[in-house]
């Protein structure tokens, strides 16, 4: 074996790499599974205990010489084909094509929810998503004691900071910078402490909205949402308004449509009412026009919030939410718009 040994190394010593191919062929020769030093190793085990600390030593030090050789043969040559390759490129071929992106499902809805209601005539409003007590609870009339300030819905930073819960917080701070009327959507990220599943998430997308000017009355508020609703979903979906409560309007309601999978036959979806609920909405409550400087006795107005993953679900019929934030491209490119 000793032989053997020697004769190895010295083909190692003696074979010659000039060119890439030849990188592979040592490899196969010396180094692969099947390779003349693994042959070696497989006898090795079968040399008398005596002999094995010399052969052993002999056996990893050829090893390592081929090791070494093949790895400087492949930095040399490999770099080498790299190099020259580069120096061969042609500028003139046309681009390959690469894939252009696409809107997400989410942002597709956003803009259309806004694209109607800009041409009610309503702007676009933005606030920050750390929100303070006052405009995302107190301003909004929210009785200190009321279970959305609860920790099971809000994320607190601290006693009177919180991530906020709902996008009414810039209706807050829109109603304290400017003097009516005032006719505005805001879309944004909102967070609430829930379980994660299929229908809940900890982070949702809303775009809520108000108008306030003298004389608005629930007429006004009916007739804006119906021409929205027509816009979005088709001149066939019916609405129809539930009393409900929230502490920032009153009356409040929310809002159904006509289920748009059954069409009123009734489906899993709609869980056979053949009704589906979009959103909620009301008179902005007098305490809450007060509260930021508006004249409740000279000035009304009527808000209304709903959530685009709620619309996305219904509009494109998926209904697992959490898709929608996987960031899977084979998911979020099946959606065309702008
Ligand atoms: N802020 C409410 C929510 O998050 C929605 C809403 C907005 C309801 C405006 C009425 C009026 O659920």
């Amino acid at each position: 074996m000793k032989e053997q040994l020697e004769k190895l190394k010295n083909q190692i010593e003696e074979f010659e790499i000039k060119h890439n191919e030849h990188v592979e062929l040592f490899r196969l020769k010396f180094l692969a599974k099947k390779g003349d030093l693994n042959d070696l190793f497989e006898q090795f085990k079968t040399v008398p205990v005596e002999m094995k600390k010399e052969l052993g030593a002999l056996l990893n030090q050829v090893k390592q010489k081929a090791q070494q050789k093949w790895e400087e043969a492949q930095l040399e040559h490999i770099q080498n084909k790299k190099q020259k390759s580069q120096g061969n490129t042609d500028f003139t071929l046309p681009a390959e094509n690469t894939f252009g992106g696409s809107r997400h499902p989410l942002s597709i809805i956003e803009n259309e929810v806004i694209e109607i209601f800009k041409k009610l005539g309503f702007i676009y409003a933005e606030g920050p998503e750390i929100e303070d007590d006052w405009h995302n609870f107190s301003a909004l009339n929210f009785p200190p004691n009321h279970p959305a300030r609860d920790m099971q819905d809000t994320f607190f930073i601290s006693e009177d900071i919180a991530l906020r819960t709902h996008t009414s917080s810039v209706q807050v701070r829109l109603m304290e910078n400017q003097k009516p009327p005032i006719r505005a959507i805001m879309p944004g990220r909102v967070y609430r402490n829930e379980a994660i599943s299929a229908r809940a998430n900890c982070f949702f997308h809303q775009i809520e909205g108000i108008y306030i000017d003298e004389k608005v009355s629930f007429a006004d508020l009916k007739q804006t949402l119906f021409y929205f609703i027509q816009e979005l979903f088709g001149q066939d979906v019916n609405v129809r308004f539930r009393p409900s409560y929230f502490p920032f309007t009153e009356p409040s309601a929310e809002m159904d449509i006509s289920c748009l999978l059954c069409k009123g036959k009734g489906c899993n979806v709609c869980k056979h009412t053949s009704w589906l609920e979009i959103l909620g909405c009301g008179m902005i409550d007098p305490n809450v026009l007060k509260a930021s400087g508006i004249d409740p006795e000279k000035y009304s107005g009527f808000a209304f919030g709903m959530g685009i993953e709620r619309i996305a679900m219904l509009k494109y019929e998926v209904k697992d939410l959490r898709t929608y934030f996987t960031n899977d491209t084979r998911f979020i490119s099946q959606f065309k718009g702008q």
